[in-house]
C-alpha cells in the first residue's frame, strides 16, 4: 500500500498568486518527497483558527506569507533564534514533540541568493537598505551572520529606520537614516521599499550608488523592476530581483521539514517568471 503523501502549505491573504506550490513541487519531484503543497487562503481575522484546522487535519507543515507573519511568531510554541529576532515567521514546522516551531528563513535566502547569484560574498561588505518594513527585520541577523561589515537602513519615516538600528544594534555596526540622507560607500544596495510594486522609484540619490559593485531587489518581477532599472541607469552591472531569495527561503524551510536540501539553481531557471534570464 502507498503512504499518503504529507501535507503542506502557503497560509496568506491573499495567497492566489503564491509561487511556492510550484517551488515545492519541483522540489518534491526532484527529491522523491512524498508531499503534496497547496494554497491556504485564510480571512484577515481567522489565521489562528484557519492553522489550528490544519494541523489538526494532520498538516505537516506551512509557510506563512503576508500579513500573518507577525502573528504566526505569536502562534508558534517556539522560536528559531533568527525568527525571534525577526519577529516574523514564515515556516511553520511539528517539532519531535508535536509542538509548533516557527522559523524565519527569509534572511537565508536572501543571503544564498546574494552570494550565488550576486557572487557577492557576504564577509566584509557593507550594506544599504532600502526600506524598514517587516522583510527588512526578517533579513539583517542573517547578513550579519554571514559576516556583513556594517548596515545603513534608509527609509521614507526615519523613526522606523532608526527603531531597527536600535533593535538589531547588538549584532554589529548598523546605522539609519532618511532616504534622502543616505550618502554612498556601499557594497551592495538592498531595496526593500514595497512601493517597487507600484511602479515607482525611490526618492533616493544616486551618489548611494557610488561605490556599489552589486544591487539587489527583494521584490521580484516578470520584467525588471523600477528599482533594478533605476541602478542598470547607473552603471550598476550586477543586479538581480527577489525570485531567487524566494526560492532559497523555500529551500530552507523544505530542509527544515523533510531533513532532504533540493538544488536551487535548476528551479529557479526553470520556474522564474517571464522565463530563464537574468533580470536586467
Ligand atoms: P514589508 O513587510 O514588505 O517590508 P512593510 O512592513 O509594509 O512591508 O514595509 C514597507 C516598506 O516600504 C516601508 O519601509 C515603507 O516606508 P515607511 O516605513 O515610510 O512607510 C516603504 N514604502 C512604502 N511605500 C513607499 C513609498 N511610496 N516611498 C518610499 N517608501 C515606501
Amino acid at each position: 500500500m502507498t503512504a499518503l503523501p504529507d501535507r503542506y502549505a502557503v497560509i496568506g491573504h491573499p495567497v492566489e498568486h503564491s509561487r511556492s506550490p510550484d517551488i515545492h513541487g519541483a522540489f518534491a519531484r526532484q527529491t522523491g518527497q512524498n508531499l503534496v503543497y497547496e494554497r491556504l487562503p485564510a480571512a484577515p481575522d481567522a489565521f489562528a483558527p484557519t492553522v489550528a484546522d490544519f494541523f489538526a487535519a494532520g498538516g505537516a507543515g506551512l509557510n506563512v506569507t503576508l500579513p500573518f507573519k507577525g502573528e504566526a511568531a505569536a502562534y508558534a510554541d517556539r522560536l528559531t533564534d533568527r525568527a525571534r529576532r525577526a519577529g516574523a515567521v514564515n515556516t511553520l514546522a511539528r517539532d519531535h514533540d508535536d509542538r509548533l516551531l516557527g522559523d524565519n528563513t527569509d534572511g537565508i535566502g536572501l543571503a544564498r541568493d546574494l552570494e550565488r547569484q550576486l557572487q557577492m560574498p557576504l564577509t566584509g561588505s557593507r550594506i544599504l537598505i532600502l526600506g524598514a518594513g517587516g522583510a527588512v527585520r526578517g533579513v539583517i541577523p542573517v547578513l550579519f551572520e554571514h559576516g556583513a561589515a556594517a548596515i545603513h537602513v534608509a527609509n521614507r519615516t526615519a523613526a522606523k529606520a532608526e527603531a531597527i538600528a536600535a533593535d538589531f544594534s547588538d549584532l554589529g555596526t548598523i546605522r539609519a537614516s532618511t532616504l534622502t540622507g543616505a550618502s554612498g560607500g556601499w557594497d551592495i544596495v538592498i531595496n526593500a521599499i514595497s512601493a517597487g510594486l507600484a511602479g515607482e522609484t525611490p526618492d533616493v540619490s544616486p551618489t548611494v550608488l557610488e561605490d556599489a559593485r552589486g544591487a539587489y531587489d527583494m521584490i521580484y518581477a516578470d520584467k525588471p523592476t523600477p528599482f533594478l532599472r533605476w541602478v542598470a541607469s547607473h552603471g550598476i552591472e550586477r543586479r538581480c530581483d527577489g525570485f531567487g531569495m524566494l526560492v532559497e527561503q523555500a529551500a530552507e524551510s523544505f530542509a527544515l521539514w523533510r531533513g532532504v536540501r533540493p538544488q536551487t539553481a535548476e528551479v529557479i531557471k526553470a520556474l522564474r517568471p517571464g522565463g530563464d534570464r537574468q533580470p536586467s
